[in-house]
């Protein structure tokens, strides 16, 4: 089975994002993390995840710019911290603050522990973590950066976490699922889990946002421009 799962080797490249690196160690993306194109990054997310082109095209594109070569990244470069890599994240270290590039089980006991009592995560868990987990990067991190652009991407990444895990349009996601997911970087096939059948679009994704959003009780501490991803 060519997209069986086979972690990471001392010498492959991995990034920062457990979605990237859950498609190469099942080989949807090139297990060792290097070279990579963003046409590749859109097929491995269909093939995988059935994240559809609207979804994925606007942040391959935006992450390229971490690379030195023209059409290729390498997977760790999307480390540069202020391009997609930001504070407060779900199971990453801040970058001022450590390792910004691998999972960190301490980071992650906040979602981890999230929606007690019931064994889903949902879009109001969701806003919970990130509510909590920016206000515990405030009180640490003298450097912090939380403007609208860090908000609308760590939004955007819960809402792809409970779509590729759990159901696209309602964003109930397994807890087992999810930790699996960001723990392994594996895809939970053996406890049940299957490839959405609906396809993740900009519009899911949007969908699911408005709702996270409303949880969050989120307010900026510094300004940015807004940021333009696509016509
Ligand atoms: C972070 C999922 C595609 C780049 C994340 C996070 C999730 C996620 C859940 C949050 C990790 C955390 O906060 O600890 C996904 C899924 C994708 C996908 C399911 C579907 C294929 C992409 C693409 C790029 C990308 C196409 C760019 C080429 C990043 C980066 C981070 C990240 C740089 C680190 C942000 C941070 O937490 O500081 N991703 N992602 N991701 N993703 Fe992805
Ligand atoms: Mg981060």
């Amino acid at each position: 089975d060519p997209h069986a799962f086979i972690a990471a080797t001392p010498t492959d490249l991995r990034a920062p994002c457990p979605g990237l690196n859950t498609l190469a160690n099942h080989g949807y993306l090139p297990r060792n993390g290097r070279n990579i194109t963003v046409p590749m990054i859109i097929q491995a997310s269909l093939d995988g995840f059935n994240a559809g082109v609207d979804a994925i095209q606007p942040f391959a594109k935006f992450g390229l710019l971490s690379s030195a070569a023209p059409d290729t990244l390498n997977l760790n470069e999307l480390v540069e911290h202020g391009l997609i890599e930001h504070d407060a994240s779900l199971s990453r270290l801040d970058a001022a603050l450590g390792d910004s590039l691998h999972f960190n089980e301490g980071q992650f006991s906040t979602l981890a522990n999230s929606n007690p009592g019931v064994n889903y995560y949902n879009t109001t868990s969701a806003g919970h973590v990130q509510r909590d987990l920016l206000a515990q990067s405030i009180r640490l991190n003298v450097n912090q950066t939380n403007t609208p652009k860090e908000f609308k991407i760590r939004t955007r990444e819960s809402a792809f976490y409970l779509s590729v895990l759990g159901d696209p349009l309602t964003g109930i996601a397994p807890k087992n699922f999810v930790q699996i997911f960001f723990r392994e970087e594996r895809l939970p096939i053996a406890e049940g889990w299957k490839k959405p059948n609906t396809l993740i679009t900009a519009a899911t994704l949007g969908a699911l946002q408005t709702l996270i959003v409303a949880a969050a009780d989120w307010t900026a501490t510094q300004a940015c421009e807004t940021e333009i991803l696509g016509p």
